[in-house]
């Protein structure tokens, strides 16, 4: 009703009542939602992954990632500070290694001038104050692909784990922020908060992925660090089954968190995303820690490709998809859509 003149009177319903509770009053108008929401994604929930290639002003399109693209380190250094511009927190770096680089023993990963710890070193050097975050995990530099050691078919836990040891420590040498130990092996955490407290690190954070699923959503990733080819080319075990958990299981994710959490693990993580937003819940009720989800590389692939179709509204899904992961319990979100969901939440409060 305009004002000053009645407003409409309702019509009574089929049963001759007015209902005294209309969920619809708060919806009605946009200040009013705004008023009541429960859950808000901001700028400072975002990780931003990327991927990071030899050589110099080089930008290579991932045909599996549309919009996504590894960068060589001067081009790292600008997203970084693209990144602080934004007002992302932090940044997770990937390495694309060199084929000739990749062997059995995985040795490039504890090379302190390996691609990446060049990378963080360039940010650092730059002086951009943005939280680093490297992965520890031999995938991107094993000849077979496997984020561990490979004796006969088996994945070896306890050699692996000295492996990653020495990766944290040329990560945290390289100026790495967070440590994350994406593996699956049993006892990394604590053996990796062992070496570090022994080092000096005492402020390096460890962001486990705790509960880490054998998802098939990861394989745009695997492209994007060339680990597809190695892992198709390795004649056993081309899937990681036998580290990775089960997507049947709930609970053990809760052990996972658990043993992470006692060997010293800061942040814990919940991967993918959107396919396991009951784990996020149970894992940030059951713990009242900081729970990161990761929104993996199938799952950016997937929206972006429907939106790039046509097929759906593209930032309106990426918003509503992040928005999810708050409201399951999670204290941010690693994307690929970082940048772009930041430039959107910015242009909400401009
Ligand atoms: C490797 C690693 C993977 C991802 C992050 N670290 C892939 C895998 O386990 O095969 C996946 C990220 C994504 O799909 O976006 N240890």
């Amino acid at each position: 009703a305009a004002r000053g003149e009645a407003p409409e009177r309702a019509a009574p319903t089929a049963a001759g009542s007015y209902p005294s509770v209309r969920l619809r009053r708060v919806r009605s108008t946009r200040w009013s939602r705004r008023l009541v929401a429960e859950h808000r994604l901001t700028v400072d929930d975002l990780i931003w992954p990327m991927f990071v290639i030899e050589g110099s002003n080089k930008r290579v399109p991932i045909a599996s990632m549309p919009g996504v693209e590894r960068l060589s380190v001067d081009n790292i250094v600008a997203s970084a500070e693209q990144a602080v511009q934004l007002g992302i927190p932090a940044i997770a770096l990937f390495p694309y290694t060199e084929p000739k680089l990749r062997s059995d023993d995985a040795r490039e990963a504890f090379n302190p001038e390996n691609l990446v710890c060049r990378a963080a070193r360039a940010i650092k050097a730059a002086g951009i104050e943005i939280g680093i975050v490297l992965d520890v995990a031999l995938d991107p530099y094993t000849s077979h692909g496997h984020d561990g050691l490979m004796r006969g078919t088996e994945i070896a836990n306890d050699e692996t784990i000295e492996a990653l040891v020495r990766q944290s420590l040329v990560q945290a040498e390289a100026g790495a922020d967070i440590l994350a130990p994406s593996d699956m092996m049993d006892g990394r955490v604590g053996a990796i908060r062992t070496a570090l407290e022994t080092n000096g690190y005492v402020n390096t954070l460890i962001m486990a992925y705790a509960a880490k699923y054998a998802s098939a959503f990861y394989g745009p990733f695997r492209d994007a660090v060339g680990s597809s080819m190695t892992l198709a080319s390795s004649p056993e075990k081309r899937d990681k089954r036998s580290y990775q958990m089960d997507p049947a299981n709930s609970d053990e994710a809760l052990r996972e968190v658990a043993m992470d959490l006692a060997e010293g693990a800061d942040l814990i993580m919940v991967k993918p995303g959107m396919a396991y937003l009951d784990i996020v819940r149970r894992v940030s009720e059951t713990f009242r820690v900081p729970t990161f989800a990761y929104q993996v590389s199938g799952e950016y692939a997937m929206l972006q490709a429907a939106a790039n179709a046509g097929w759906l509204d593209g930032d309106a899904v990426m918003m509503e998809s992040l928005l999810a992961f708050k409201r399951a319990g999670a204290a941010g979100i690693l994307t690929y859509f970082a940048p772009r969901a930041a430039a959107v939440l910015n242009e909400i409060r401009a």
